[in-house]
């Protein structure tokens, strides 16, 4: 078999890290993340794409969407070179879905559904690894090792007014991707309210029975 196009769907904080990187590790495909991306390159120079703010950063702090020319270009780069490959962040808008189109076929889109105060709660309480990029939460999944617990950090966007923010830039910008997917009838729906390990069976079985 190929190795499996993946989507990932879902609001902030609805676990697409948490399973992508289990999925990265069960079939062997590359992670290809916009957050991770953008992250990297908070401070790059797009002012000459006549954007309102001068870099990507300057959007992700305020929970907004950095412009499609940037994100764009990142994904189409990132899947020219992967083989399979889970697809976590992107497409966020329906435009950015039908960019998506012209680029790649998909196997398989799933969508995490989380209800939006567990939401909040999951973000507000994330703490990431710097050393790793091991994803933590501070109540449902708190490192064992005390070294570990002392070096980690928030993100910046995980504060409860840019979250609020967030989530209502996915009600309006990206339910309507799901929408989009789901009237196609491709749209795998997994209940992500589950614990982690009852998600990842759901998520693992169908992959398999799709892709
Ligand atoms: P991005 O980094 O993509 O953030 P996001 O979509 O908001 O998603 P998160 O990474 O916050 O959440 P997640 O679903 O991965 O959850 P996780 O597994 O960590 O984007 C950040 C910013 O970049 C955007 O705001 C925007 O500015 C910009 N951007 C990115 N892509 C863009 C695009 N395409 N266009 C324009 N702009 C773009 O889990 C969350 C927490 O919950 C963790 O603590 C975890 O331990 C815990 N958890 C996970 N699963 C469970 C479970 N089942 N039960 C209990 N706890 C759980």
């Amino acid at each position: 078999m190929a190795q499996p196009r993946i989507l990932i769907l879902g609001a902030p904080g609805a676990g697409k890290g948490t399973q992508s990187a289990k999925i990265t590790e069960e079939f062997g495909v590359d992670h290809i993340t916009t957050g991770d991306a953008l992250r990297s390159n908070k401070e790059m120079d797009i002012s000459d794409m006549d954007t309102e703010y001068d870099t990507p950063g300057e959007y992700m702090d305020q929970g907004e969407l950095v412009p499609d020319d940037v994100v764009n270009a990142i994904v189409d780069e990132a899947l020219s070179q992967a083989d399979g490959f889970v697809l976590d962040g992107y497409p966020r808008n329906l435009e950015q879905a039908e960019e998506l189109k012209d680029m790649t076929d998909l196997d398989v889109v799933l969508y995490l559904d989380v209800g939006e105060e567990e939401l909040v709660h999951r973000l507000t309480g994330r703490r990431l690894d710097p050393e790793t990029g091991d994803i933590y939460h501070v109540e449902y999944n708190p490192p064992e090792d005390p070294e570990v617990e002392d070096r980690l950090e928030q993100r910046d966007d995980d504060t409860e007014e840019t979250v609020r923010e967030r989530l209502s830039v996915f009600h309006e910008n990206t339910e309507p991707v799901i929408e989009y997917y789901d009237e196609q009838g491709d749209l795998e729906r997994i209940d992500g309210e589950q614990a982690p390990d009852a998600v990842w069976d759901e998520v693992k079985a169908t992959i398999e029975d799709t892709a």
